[in-house]
């Protein structure tokens, strides 16, 4: 709303001029960071919601009547536990999980129980924007660690902290995302893992881990999440209902020892999220768990099929690379380092394709000459024609022949 009142004065010294953000759709959109709507199960849903209330109307009356208990629904809870046990074999019960308005929720609970301002937090090199913006919202002095296709480098890891030793700069402790990372769609080995718990034991160094794609697994092996390796405490584990059922539902959680937990809660403001969802996700994966993956997977296969295979017909020759994920939502395309991606993103948007290039995801705000393409919303017959555009596009704007010659 335009308005003249003045408010230069009372502004909080915290408060940052943040533009409200209008969403856009490119006619290809590879710039989002979730599934097609038609793969939500909507139909699962609501006929979850209808046996509700054809068996417990007065369960479901009463307690829609109440703010809901801090940490949230205890039938999702308890199902919760029980899904972190047979998936993941962490075994946790529902008191030791909170549910959150989604995961970016509880991420930024536990960045705020663990961060002051000008501690140093490490992340993979390329890491999810929402974290990436939480930590920088709340003074981290944010460091990518070194990867390759399989995520982080745990001797490169080792080196790093040593370096930012000798600058006075101590981690206080490592975020990542091990199973189809965002940005770049990688999945750590089971033996980087146990390195990793090595050092973060040795350095004294908490493992955020951030399992938001696991349930989005159509290819290889699902790896030991950091939490089954090591239940002493060191790992936090946050995970979602997002991507797995939908975004708009907005149920997160995660689990960590007691006393972290009590200072996360610290910052909650409000009740647990909304009941109503946490009644429709319980009752439609209690019944359906698997077989909505079996049902969701297969398609993102496919999807990521076709955006590989036009990035091979339409990228060969132009010194690109790109990942090739097993799962989750994202190819990540790495140009030569002189390709400015950033510089026609806006450009390739209003030429209809969508994409996010690398500096929106880097610490530094480098890697410009990287982008993530997300395969899981669009058909795959619009991956196969989007990838194709964004050829034409980046070659009329000189991102092609200008790299040609690298
Ligand atoms: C790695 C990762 N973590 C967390 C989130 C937050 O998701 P939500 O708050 O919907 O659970 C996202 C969203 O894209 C993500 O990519």
């Amino acid at each position: 709303m335009p308005g003249s009142f003045n408010y230069d004065d009372l502004f909080s010294a915290d408060s940052q001029d943040t533009p409200l953000k209008v969403v856009t759709h490119a006619e290809y959109d590879f710039a989002v960071a979730y599934p097609a709507p038609e793969t939500l199960p909507v139909d699962g849903l609501t006929q979850a919601l209808q046996v509700m209330l054809d068996t417990r109307a007065e369960d479901l009356a009463r307690n829609l009547a109440y703010y809901p208990h801090v940490q949230g629904s205890p039938e999702l809870r308890e199902f919760t536990a029980g899904k972190l046990l047979s998936d993941r074999g962490i075994s946790v019960s529902p008191d030791e999980i909170m549910l959150t308005a989604g995961s970016g929720e509880a991420i930024g609970l536990v960045i705020q129980a663990l961060t002051n301002p000008g501690d140093t937090v490490l992340t993979e090199r390329y890491v999810y924007t929402g974290t990436l913006n939480q930590l920088q919202r709340f003074g981290a002095d944010v460091v990518g660690a070194p990867i390759d296709d399989m995520g982080i480098m745990p001797e490169a890891l080792d080196r790093l902290i040593d370096e930012l030793a000798e600058d006075g700069r101590r981690p206080k402790y490592l975020y990542t995302i091990a199973e189809h990372q965002n940005p770049t769609g990688s999945t750590l080995p089971e033996a980087r893992r146990r390195q990793i718990l090595d050092i973060a034991h040795r350095r004294n160094m908490p493992i955020i881990e951030d399992e938001c794609y696991v349930d989005l697994r159509f290819e290889g092996e699902t790896q030991p999440a950091f939490r089954t390796l090591d239940d002493s405490g060191i790992v936090i584990h946050v995970a979602s209902y997002s991507k797995l059922v939908a975004p708009g539902l907005r149920l997160g959680f995660f689990t960590a020892q007691d006393d972290v937990m009590r200072r996360a809660s610290s910052f909650k403001i409000g009740s647990g999220p909304n009941q109503f969802s946490a009644y429709a996700v319980e009752g439609f994966l209690r019944e359906n768990l698997d077989r909505h993956r079996a049902a969701l997977n297969p398609l993102l296969r496919e999807k990521r099929d076709a955006m590989i295979a036009s990035l091979e017909e339409n990228f060969a020759g132009t010194g690109a690379t790109w990942s090739r994920p097993q799962g989750g939502c994202y190819v990540w395309l790495t140009m030569p380092e002189k390709a400015d991606l950033g510089a026609v993103q806006q450009g390739c948007m209003d030429g209809g394709v969508g994409y996010v290039a690398g500096p929106a995801f880097a610490p530094n705000n480098d890697g410009a000459h990287c982008a993530r393409l997300c395969f899981a919303f669009e058909t795959p017959e619009k991956n196969r024609k989007g990838i194709a555009r964004l050829a034409e596009l980046f070659d009329d704007m000189g991102v092609l022949s200008g790299t040609a010659s690298v």
